[in-house]
């Protein structure tokens, strides 16, 4: 079965207390339906219903690697890079004990060896618990063990849990865009 992420199932067990385990792996198509959930209140999939997200994401992780692998090919003149999934997006999931994801982290290389971590999202009754943490540790090793040097990532300077997370990682602020606008209401 397909999965996205470096290494296939059963992947790393984290306990989380005497009766609860948390496994982190690789992304499976079939965890589609629960990721879609986790991730409806998105931006980018705002307004969607859950069958469209997933469909999303699908076309995203079934075939958006052969358009970052022929992208590669082109920039670097070679095609070498059609065979190897160095680069390719890349996604965790965390599940509790009956297989149910619970938390899914996703990220990709813009650069070579620059990483954007586009979503990590933890359902909300299983927040605090340490699995943002963990599935962020896990993209961390595996960008590492690909040879990245840098990960980024944009962050609402109001989302407090998500900007704690990640300064107690280690992100530090990198030089701030400005959100600039313009009001064309009263233009005339
Ligand atoms: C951000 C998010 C993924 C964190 O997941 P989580 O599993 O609850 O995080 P963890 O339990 O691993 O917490 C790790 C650290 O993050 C910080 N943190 C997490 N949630 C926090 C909260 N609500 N308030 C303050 N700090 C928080 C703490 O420093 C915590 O370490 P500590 O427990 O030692 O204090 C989760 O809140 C979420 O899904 N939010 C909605 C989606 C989102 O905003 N994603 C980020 C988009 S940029």
């Amino acid at each position: 079965m397909d999965h996205i992420g470096s290494e296939s199932r059963p992947g790393i067990n984290l306990k989380i207390n005497s009766v609860e385990r948390i496994k982190i792996s690789g992304l499976h198509l079939s965890d589609l339906p629960n990721v879609a959930t986790i991730l409806k209140d998105f931006v980018e999939f705002r307004g969607l219903d859950i069958s469209n997200i997933e469909r999303m994401l699908y076309l995203r992780f079934r075939y958006g690697k052969w358009i970052n692998r022929i992208d590669r090919c082109i920039k670097h003149g070679s095609p070498k890079f059609l065979f190897t999934d160095t680069y390719d997006l890349t996604a965790f999931v965390a599940e509790e004990a009956k297989n149910r994801v619970v938390g899914v982290i996703i990220a990709y290389p813009t650069m070579d060896d620059v990483w954007l971590l586009h979503q990590i999202a933890v359902l909300p009754n299983y927040r605090r618990r340490g699995i943002g943490y963990q599935l962020m540790k896990k993209l961390v090793a595996h960008i590492k063990s690909r040879e990245g040097q840098k990960i980024q990532l944009y962050v609402q300077p109001n989302n407090l849990a998500a900007v704690k997370l990640y300064k107690k990682l280690g992100f530090t602020i990198a030089n701030q865009p400005i959100l600039m606008e313009m009001d064309l209401r009263n233009l005339r």
